[in-house]
């Protein structure tokens, strides 16, 4: 869809919250038949945080819509919305975006949660820039957060050493200015459901399968939501892609024929967040400055992951 309405969203604010415990590939090393040099080498990964025991989701969630009406200066009662992308809940009702509603006082506020797994984030975002596209709302903050340390099976090395904890999010308000959301594609194949699944048993991947299917659908959903936005690659001031494997940014860079520069990535230190990924990566891009929020760049955001679903949003920062 290519977006062409008056009214249009802006992201004015982005925020991040990550749990303090760092556990570092030799932490885990002690714990399971693991090394640094295996999960490095097969991921590049190094470290990840995790929630302590009494730290859930919407504790994380919650820290990010603080900071976000912090850094804004906008009181709570100004939001219309909260969306949270998650598949770690803390409870299957309320949703960790009631919670969260409550706490910050967002008393005009709605608030749900939305279940896309690794994508969730994107498909969140996608939702909210209609919202307010749509005339009927004006601000509200889009959250990804994750404690999949929970529903890891800290037995099996194949995924335990993959995923971390954490949260990002964004604040979204009405802006006469210019579109936010240039071109957008989204997608989901249930029939290939099984190769990533979660709940009620722990988390169980078919890495292969996930790994043919990241380099294979997304690459090919990223072309075809440029040609939607009639930009090339050459356009993107950044990719911004869920963070899963740097061998899978290798591989994407490699087939859109771009430089590999342009895929900031911080899977090295916080692992696989699941739908917290790429907030967390915008949070930490627009802190070093790197990401202006002047809406001077044009930045693609691609999350993948369970489901099957993958999507990609090419936004106006
Ligand atoms: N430490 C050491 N060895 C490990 C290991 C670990 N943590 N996990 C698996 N191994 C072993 C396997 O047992 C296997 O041993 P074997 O050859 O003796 O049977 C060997 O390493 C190779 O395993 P394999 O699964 O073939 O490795 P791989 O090169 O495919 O890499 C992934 C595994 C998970 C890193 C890779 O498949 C991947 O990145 N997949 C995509 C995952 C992803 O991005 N998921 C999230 C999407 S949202």
């Amino acid at each position: 869809m290519v977006r062409s309405d008056r009214r249009f969203a802006r992201i004015t604010a982005v925020s991040h919250a990550t749990p303090a415990r760092i556990v570092t590939n030799d932490d885990l090393s002690a714990l399971m038949d693991t090394s640094d040099e295996w999960i490095r080498s097969r991921t590049g990964i190094c470290a990840r945080r995790l929630a302590a025991d009494d730290v859930k989701t919407s504790d994380l969630a919650l820290e990010v819509a603080e900071k976000l009406l912090a850094k804004s200066g906008l009181s709570a009662d100004k939001l219309d919305f909260i969306l949270v992308a998650t598949i770690t809940p803390d409870s299957q009702m309320p949703s960790t975006a009631a919670r969260v509603q409550t706490k910050i006082g967002a008393t005009n506020a709605f608030a749900y949660d939305l279940s896309a797994a690794c994508s969730g984030f994107v498909f969140a975002l996608a939702t909210a820039d209609k919202f307010i596209a749509s005339g009927a709302y004006r601000c509200g903050i889009v959250i990804g957060a994750e404690t999949l340390s929970k529903v890891i099976d800290w037995s099996d090395r194949s995924t335990a050493v993959l995923f971390g904890d954490g949260a990002g999010g964004v604040l979204l308000e009405a802006s006469a200015d210019m579109p936010f959301v240039q071109a957008e594609k989204l997608r989901t194949d249930g029939s290939r459901a099984d190769s990533l699944t979660a709940g009620p048993d722990k988390l169980q991947m078919d890495g292969r399968a996930i790994f043919d299917f990241a380099v294979r659908d997304v690459p090919k959903n990223i072309s075809e939501t440029l040609t939607l936005g009639q930009l090339t690659a050459d356009n993107i001031d950044y990719f911004v892609l869920h963070q899963a494997n740097s061998r899978i940014l290798d591989k994407m860079a490699q087939k859109l024929h771009t430089s590999r520069e342009k895929f900031p990535q911080n899977m090295d230190r916080y692992g696989n967040t699941s739908a917290a990924s790429i907030p967390l990566l915008l949070s930490e891009l627009t802190e070093t400055g790197t990401l202006k929020l002047d809406g001077s760049q044009t930045v693609l955001l691609c999350g993948f992951g369970g489901g099957l679903t993958w999507g990609s949003l090419i936004i106006t920062l």
